[in-house]
């Protein structure tokens, strides 16, 4: 996480004092490089440049999905796939699936070598030793060796899953704190204090795990950001029995939708809720609050299995960008051009001027 965010930061360092920038795919292709090495264990190096025709086919199909929410002629599996939509889905399918599967048989092999010789070989074909990083996917793959009933095919989906869900939530997550920090220079101001009296003078120190625990004030900050713009704005589920509610029984099988952008604007809970203030989140101002009147990762049997590792890698990747530069923004929460996809995101981009701090 702090390679790829000093990747990031190297980036955003050279926008300095440039003109405004949508910020948002730097970020994601930094998000996107973290969670392709953590669940696969190989670099993918998007924010090199590579691995864009993989990056294209993920956002490709994310785009897609919601045209197909959107119009309902879409909605017939027979029609979708033989409309020039659905041959398109299939291409960027395949693409994924392809750069996947390559992944898994080529972990596998490695897996084998490794295990018989308990050596790795190198790029350079030189026979070395070293402490590897263990990824999601050699966790699966222990599985399937324990346990036959895990196909090649399961591996494959339990992959695809967490790469879709774990790095365009971070992405617009980050991109919407950052913009928050930006609109709110004060707030800014106290996050870097804060960093300079928890990781010292040298602004270079790669930021470590147990630094992140001390960052409390920004763990605060990250909390009041998914309030006010809510990463996943809503989620749906199907009724499996009927429920009562307010007076009314909605049937088994309705599908529900619950609206969390709007649950974390209930002024019971949250007063003078489009105020951005990140002490609602004190430890004395909100052990009176609700555990279910704040959801940003939702909760019950579905909640998000990645809240841990997402909340560890937007606070690595904040901490970095931020030890180095100041943000400011003139762009008008109206002009981001807010929009409930799957993820919260800004049609319009997010602009921000990076410039030295100091
Ligand atoms: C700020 C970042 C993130 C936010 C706001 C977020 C939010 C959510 C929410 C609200 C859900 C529940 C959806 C529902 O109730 O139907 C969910 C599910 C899920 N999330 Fe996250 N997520 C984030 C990052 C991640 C990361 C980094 C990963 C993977 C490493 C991940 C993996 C998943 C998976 C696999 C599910 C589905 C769980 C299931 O259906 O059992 N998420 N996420």
């Amino acid at each position: 996480m702090s390679e790829h965010a000093r990747c990031l930061t190297d980036e955003l360092c050279g926008l300095i004092e440039g003109p405004t920038k949508d910020i948002v795919p730097f970020i994601t292709l930094c998000t996107l490089d973290t969670i392709f090495e953590t669940i696969m264990g190989v670099k993918l190096h998007a924010q090199a440049g590579k691995g864009r025709e993989y990056l294209q086919a993920v956002h490709g199909l994310t785009a897609i999905h919601m045209k197909r929410v959107q119009f309902p002629w879409y909605w017939n599996n027979t029609l979708f796939k033989w409309s020039p939509l659905g041959k398109q889905w299939m291409k960027n399918l395949k693409i994924i699936h392809e750069t996947t599967r390559k992944v898994i048989q080529d972990r596998k092999k490695e897996l084998e070598i490794q295990q018989k010789d308990e050596v790795i070989i190198d790029d350079k074909s030189e026979v070395v030793k070293k402490r590897r990083r263990l990824a999601f996917l050699d966790l699966l793959i222990e599985s399937q060796r324990q346990n036959s009933d895990l196909t090649d095919e399961g591996i494959q989906e339990e992959v695809d899953t967490f790469m879709f869900g774990g790095h365009d939530t971070v992405s617009s997550s980050i991109a919407f704190a950052f913009y928050l920090l930006a609109k709110h220079p004060a707030v800014q101001q106290k996050v870097h204090e804060e960093m300079d009296l928890v990781l010292g003078n040298n602004r270079d120190k790669k930021i470590m795990m147990e630094d992140l625990q001390k960052l409390e004030y920004l763990g605060y900050v990250m909390k009041e950001c998914q309030r006010v713009l809510t990463t996943v704005p809503f989620v749906g589920r199907n009724l499996e029995r009927d429920k009562h509610m307010c007076g009314t029984i909605l049937p088994k099988g309705t599908p529900v939708w619950m609206g969390y952008y709007w649950l974390h604007r209930d002024p019971k809970y949250f007063p003078d809720p489009e105020k951005f203030d990140p002490d609602r989140f004190l430890p004395e101002n909100s052990k009176n609050r609700p555990h279910f009147s704040f959801l940003p990762f939702s909760a019950g049997h579905r909640n998000c299995i990645g809240q841990k590792f997402a909340i560890m890698e937007q606070k690595c990747i904040m901490a970095t960008v931020l030890r180095q530069v100041k943000m400011t923004s003139t762009q008008t929460r109206d002009e981001l051009g807010l929009v409930g996809e799957l993820v919260l995101r800004a049609s319009k981009g997010i602009y921000i001027k990076i410039s030295h701090r100091d």
